[in-house]
C-alpha cells in the first residue's frame, strides 16, 4: 500500500530532459552493411538494418559494432534488398523495403518516412544517463492516438498515459495508474487520422517504459539496459502494422478445437469429487463446457508434476469418466519446485544443473507456494527441454493442457517480489543477468512447457494458458489477465485490456470471467459471461476464499442466461474457429477495436466499451448493475440485430435494449456467418447442417476453415478453405462457393478424419433482409443445375452438397 511518503517532493521524478548528459554526437562517418548501414557518431554509433517490407531495425551502439543477436521474441527475418543510401550535406538517408530513414548528421537524431513520403516517426532526441539508462523521444500531435503495448489497463487509447515494462505479480490493484502487470509487450501503436500508421517495437526484455504522458509534444521510449533495440514497422493502414508485428515477433499456432470452448476454473476443485460433480452438475444442466481446471491443490504440498494421494486418489480414473463426459482437464504448474532433496524432481534438477543460480554458484532459492523453492532457467535449451520432458506426467494421465502461472515470476520472500536481478541465466553460453531478461521468463517457461507437451503429445496440438509473457508469447501460449476483482470496473476494463493484447500480436486471451478475487454477485456473472463468451479465451475462474460462481450458484434466471450467452459461443464455433484460423495466417486478432475496421472513423479513437468479433459481429456489453439498456456506437453501413432482425443505419448511436438477457449484438449487412447446431462440448458429434446465415443489404465475404480440430496436419495442407462470397447488383444476388484450399480431400485417403466441428454435407442457407421474394432461385455447380429447396415460409434455402462442392446460388429479385 502507498503512503504519503510517495508524495514526498525530494521523490518526485527527475524530468527526462534534465537527467539526460549523453548524446550521438556529429556522425564522423558511414559504414556499409548487408541491407544498411552503420553510421558512427562522436559519442556512439547507430545501426540501420533493413528487413521485410514496412520494417527497420535501428540499434544505437557503444564500441564498433551493435551487438548481432536479437532477443528471442523476433523470429529470422529476411533482408531488403533495395538497399540505397545517399548522403547530402545535413544528412544520411538509407532507404530499403518501402521505407527512409533520414539521420542528421549534426546530432544522430533519426526519423522515419514511409513510402508516400510521409512522416512516420519523427525522432527528437536520444540521450543516455551515467546508468545508461536510455530515453528516445519522437514527436507527437494533439491528433495522436496510441495503442498495444499488450496487458495494459486503462482505456484503449494510451495518450496521456505512462507505462513500465516489468512483469508483476500485482494481486492488487488493477487501476488506472497500475503501469505493470504480468505481460509485457513494449509494442506501441502511434496512429495520427488521416496518416500512414506506425508501429514501435523495442525488443528489450528488461525494464522499459513508455510515456505519452509527461513529454508535452513528444513521447518518450526509455530502456535501463543501456541498448537501444528498436523495430519502426510502417503501415500506411493500422492493419498493416499488427501484421507486420505478428511477422516479426509470430503468429499464434492453431489451438486444439477444445481449447477455444467454454472452460470453468476455481481456486481449487478441492478433490477429485468436487471436479467429478462439476462436471456433471455442467452436462445435467446443459451448459456447454469444455475443459475444467486443476488449481494448486490438486499437488502434494504444491510440488509441481504430483498428485495429492488424499484428494486425488485415482486421477487415471477421474480423467476416463471426465473424458467419457467431453471434458479437457487443465493442470496448473507454476515455476517454484519446491527445495526439498526428497522430491526426485528437485534433487534431478539441481543434479543436472537446471535451476537458476547467481554468478557465485549458489542456486536461487525463494519462497512461492510450497514454501522455498528452486527455478528452472528456462533460458537454456537442455533444461528447458528437461522440464518440458517431466510434463510426460501429465500427458500419461490424459492431459493435453498446461495453465502456467507465477511465472513473473513471482517470488514472495524477496523485496522485489521477484527473482534477484543478479541472478545469471545461462542462456546457451551467452549469459544474461535477470535484470536484463526478467520479461522473457514467463515466456520461456511456455514455451519449454508448449514444445515439451507438443513432443510428448506426438502430433496433438497442445493447449498453454500463460500469465506472464513477452513480445512473441502468442507462439506458445494463450493469456489470461491475471488477478482481476469481481468489480464492474474490471468487466469494463478487460475489453480494451483484450482489445489491446490482440493488437499487440496476443489474438488469444481474455480475463476471469466473473472476476477471480473479491465475491461476485449474479448479475455480475451473468453479465460477464454474455461478453466473455465472445472473447476468445473463455474461462470462468474464482479465488479460495470468494463464493462460488459457477454459472447454476445464483438461481435459474442467471443460470438461464449463462446458458443462452455460451449456447451462442457453441453456435457460432465455425465462425470462432475460422477467426483463430485468420489469426494464424495473419496475426490479426480475433476481437478489434473498432477502429481497427473503421481507420477513419474519429468516433472509435478510444471506443472500448464495445468491440467486433472479427469483422462482421458487434457485440455492446452491459457494464453497470441494474442497466436495462444502453448506448451504442453503430459504424457507417446497415447493421442488423442479431436477436431481432431490427435493420439500423449506421454512423451514429442508438440506445439498446438489454434487460437481463439481452447482451446487445449485431451483424454487419453483408455478413455471412455459419453456424452450427448446438453441441456441449466440441467434441460432440454435429447433428443437423452447418447453416449460412446472409445479411443481406450489403455485399461481403467469409472463409469457412476447417480441419480436424487437433493435429498439426493444417501445416502441411490437411484443411479445407471455403470462401463463400455475397454479391448484390441490381435485382440479382448471388451466394457462390469457392474451395481456396481442399487438403481433407487428399488426406481423407490416408485416414484423415473428417474435421469434428463443423463437417456438415448438408448445408443450410438463411438470407435474412432479401426485401422482396426471389422470382426465381438457381442453384448451379459450374453448370451443372443441383437440387436446392426453398422454404419461403422461413426463407431459408436448403440443399445437400458435400463439402467439396463449390455453388452459385442466384436469386432474382421480383
Ligand atoms: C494466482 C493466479 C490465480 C490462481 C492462484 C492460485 O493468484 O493468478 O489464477 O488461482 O494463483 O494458484
Amino acid at each position: 500500500m502507498l503512503t504519503s511518503e510517495t508524495i514526498h517532493p525530494d521523490l518526485q521524478g527527475q524530468s527526462v530532459e534534465k537527467a539526460a548528459v549523453h548524446r550521438i554526437g556529429r556522425i564522423k562517418r558511414a559504414e556499409a552493411q548487408a541491407a544498411g548501414v552503420l553510421l558512427h557518431g562522436e559519442k556512439a554509433g547507430l545501426s540501420l538494418t533493413f528487413l521485410a517490407e514496412g520494417m527497420v531495425r535501428i540499434r544505437q551502439f557503444l564500441g564498433a559494432a551493435p551487438e548481432q543477436a536479437t532477443t528471442p521474441a523476433v523470429l529470422p527475418q529476411p533482408k531488403a534488398d533495395d538497399f540505397k543510401l545517399e548522403e547530402s550535406d545535413t544528412a544520411y538517408k538509407a532507404s530499403a523495403a518501402g521505407l527512409t530513414v533520414s539521420v542528421s548528421k549534426e546530432n544522430g537524431i533519426f526519423s522515419v518516412f514511409g513510402s508516400g513520403g510521409g512522416c512516420l516517426f519523427e525522432g527528437k532526441d536520444l540521450t543516455w544517463d551515467a546508468h545508461r539508462r536510455i530515453t528516445l523521444t519522437a514527436a507527437m500531435t494533439d491528433d495522436s492516438h496510441f495503442y498495444g503495448l499488450g496487458e495494459k489497463t486503462g482505456f484503449l487509447d494510451k495518450k496521456g498515459e505512462r507505462y513500465e515494462m516489468w512483469n508483476s505479480d500485482v494481486y492488487a490493484p488493477h487501476v488506472p495508474d497500475t503501469e505493470a502487470l504480468y505481460q509485457s509487450i513494449p509494442f506501441l501503436i502511434h496512429y495520427r487520422f488521416g496518416e500512414a500508421a506506425c508501429g514501435v517495437f523495442l525488443d528489450d526484455p528488461g525494464r522499459t517504459a513508455f510515456d505519452m504522458r509527461t513529454g508535452g509534444d513528444r513521447y518518450a521510449v526509455q530502456s535501463e539496459s543501456g541498448n537501444l533495440d528498436l523495430y519502426v514497422l510502417g503501415g500506411p493502414k493500422l492493419k498493416d502494422v499488427v501484421k507486420r508485428y505478428a511477422a516479426l515477433t509470430g503468429k499464434p499456432p492453431m489451438p486444439p478445437l477444445w481449447a477455444i470452448g467454454y472452460q470453468q476454473s476455481r481456486y481449487s476443485y478441492m478433490n477429485q469429487e468436487d471436479l467429478l460433480e462439476t462436471a456433471r452438475t455442467m452436462r445435467a444442466k446443459r451448459i456447454p463446457c469444455d475443459v475444467l481446471y486443476l488449481d494448486i491443490h490438486y499437488m502434494e504440498e504444491y510440488k509441481v508434476f504430483t498428485w495429492d494421494p488424499a484428494r486425488f486418489p485415482d486421477p487415471r480414473g477421474m480423467m476416463a469418466d471426465l473424458a467419457e463426459m467431453g471434458f479437457h482437464v487443465v493442470p496448473i504448474v507454476d515455476p517454484g519446485v519446491k527445495k526439498d532433496p526428497k522430491y526426485p524432481i528437485y534433487r534431478e534438477g539441481v543434479e543436472r544443473g537446471c535451476f537458476c543460480s547467481k554468478l557465485e554458484g549458489d542456486l536461487f532459492i525463494g519462497s512461492v507456494w510450497p514454501g522455498p523453492s528452486a527455478f528452472t532457467d528456462y533460458t537454456d535449451d537442455k533444461a528447458a527441454k528437461w522440464w518440458g520432458d517431466l510434463h510426460q506426467f501429465y500427458i500419461d494421465s490424459g492431459i493435453k493442457g498446461i495453465w502456467n502461472d507465477m511465472n513473473e515470476p513471482s517470488v514472495f520472500d524477496t523485496s522485489s517480489k521477484t527473482m534477484d536481478e543478479d541472478v545469471v541465466h545461462a542462456n546457451n553460453g551467452d549469459p544474461k543477468t535477470h535484470g536484463e531478461w526478467h520479461n522473457l521468463y514467463g515466456m520461456l517457461m511456455s514455451k519449454a512447457t508448449y514444445e515439451g507437451m507438443a513432443r510428448g503429445l506426438g502430433g496433438e496440438r497442445p493447449f498453454v494458458l500463460t500469465r506472464a509473457g513477452y513480445a512473441g508469447i502468442q507462439r506458445y501460449a494463450a493469456v489470461w489477465t491475471g488477478d482481476n476483482r469481481s468489480y464492474w470496473e474490471h468487466l469494463a476494463m478487460s475489453i480494451p485490456m483484450v482489445l489491446n493484447l490482440g493488437l499487440s500480436g496476443v489474438a488469444f486471451a481474455g480475463p476471469d470471467i466473473g472476476g477471480f478475487a473479491h465475491h461476485t454477485s449474479g448479475e455480475l456473472v451473468a453479465r460477464w459471461t454474455q461478453m466473455g463468451a465472445l472473447f476468445p479465451f473463455c474461462r470462468n475462474h474464482s479465488a479460495i476464499d470468494v463464493i462460488r460462481q459457477e454459472p447454476w450458484r445464483f438461481g435459474d434466471r442467471i443460470e438461464a442466461v449463462c446458458r443462452e450467452a455460451l449456447n451462442l459461443r457453441y453456435r457460432l464455433m465455425p465462425y470462432l474457429y475460422s477467426l483463430f484460423y485468420e489469426a494464424t495466417t495473419t496475426g490479426l486478432p480475433i476481437v478489434r477495436p473498432l477502429l481497427l475496421e473503421y481507420p477513419e472513423d474519429r468516433r472509435a479513437a478510444n471506443l472500448c466499451d464495445q468491440f467486433l468479433l472479427g469483422r462482421d459481429l458487434l457485440a455492446a456489453p452491459i457494464l453497470r448493475p441494474g442497466a436495462a439498456a444502453r448506448s451504442v456506437y453503430l459504424p457507417e453501413g446497415v447493421w442488423i440485430d442479431y436477436r431481432t432482425g431490427e435493420r439500423l443505419e449506421g454512423g451514429r448511436h442508438v440506445l439498446a435494449d438489454a434487460p437481463l438477457e439481452v447482451m446487445p449484438l449485431y451483424v454487419r449487412a453483408g455478413a455471412i456467418l455459419p453456424e452450427q447446431p448446438l453441441r456441449q462440448h466440441t467434441g460432440e458429434a454435429a447433428e443437423g447442417p452447418l447453416t449460412l446465415k446472409v445479411y443481406a443489404g450489403g455485399e461481403g465475404s467469409f472463409s469457412l476453415f476447417e480441419d480436424d480440430g487437433k493435429t498439426f496436419g493444417y501445416e502441411q495442407g490437411a484443411y479445407r478453405l471455403r470462401e463463400f462470397v455475397w454479391t448484390e447488383s441490381g435485382g440479382e444476388r448471388t451466394l457462390s462457393a469457392r474451395l481456396l484450399h481442399d487438403g481433407l480431400r487428399e488426406e481423407a485417403a490416408v485416414g484423415l478424419e473428417e474435421p469434428a466441428g463443423a463437417a456438415a454435407s448438408e448445408l443450410m442457407i438463411a438470407i435474412a433482409g432479401l426485401g422482396s421474394e426471389p422470382a426465381s432461385v438457381v442453384l448451379n455447380e459450374g453448370d451443372k443445375p443441383l437440387d436446392c429447396r426453398y422454404d419461403s415460409v422461413r426463407g431459408i434455402f436448403e440443399m445437400t452438397l458435400p463439402n467439396k462442392r463449390e455453388f452459385r446460388l442466384t436469386l432474382q429479385l421480383s
